[in-house]
């Protein structure tokens, strides 16, 4: 199981973040919070390239993005060759999207996705594995 987590929002984001970095750090992970800090209006591309930047220099990390919908930071993240990340709204997707994807960025919507339902969704994320397999082949032709 992968314990390295960074975690990026914009404002959407900002409250679903600060709850799910609590419910982390209880179950000791190391979570890294990239910001951003405070309800105030930012923009999401800046906060999701912090996060991609940091997950190029640390390839074995996960990321947990956030923004109001998940779309935004979604279409950001994903801009990037080494990025996998997959928008969840639900712990089956969350399984999938590692398992079938190697997904190493959990997208959430702040506005869309409540607190229950975020830590099931990360559960899943984190505690799942790749498969291998059939999956990589699918997934060097978008490399
Ligand atoms: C900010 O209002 C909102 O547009 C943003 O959080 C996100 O949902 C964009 O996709």
């Amino acid at each position: 199981m992968k314990k390295n987590i960074f975690i990026s929002c914009d404002h959407g984001g900002f409250y679903l973040k600060e709850q799910i970095i609590q419910y982390l750090l209880k179950k000791s992970f190391k979570i890294i919070d990239l910001g951003t800090k405070t309800p105030s209006s930012v923009d999401y591309p800046d906060y999701s390239e912090v996060l991609v930047n940091e997950i190029k220099n640390n390839l074995n990390y996960l990321g947990i993005l956030l923004c109001g919908t998940g779309i935004g930071m979604s279409i950001a993240a994903n801009r990037y060759a080494h990025i996998r990340a997959a928008l969840c709204t639900d712990e089956d997707m969350a399984k999938l999207s590692r398992q079938h994807n190697d997904a190493n960025v959990l997208v959430l919507g702040g506005r869309t996705t409540s607190l229950n339902s975020a830590k099931k969704i990360i559960d899943a994320f984190i505690t799942t594995e790749f498969e291998k397999g059939r999956h990589i082949q699918r997934l060097k032709k978008i490399s």
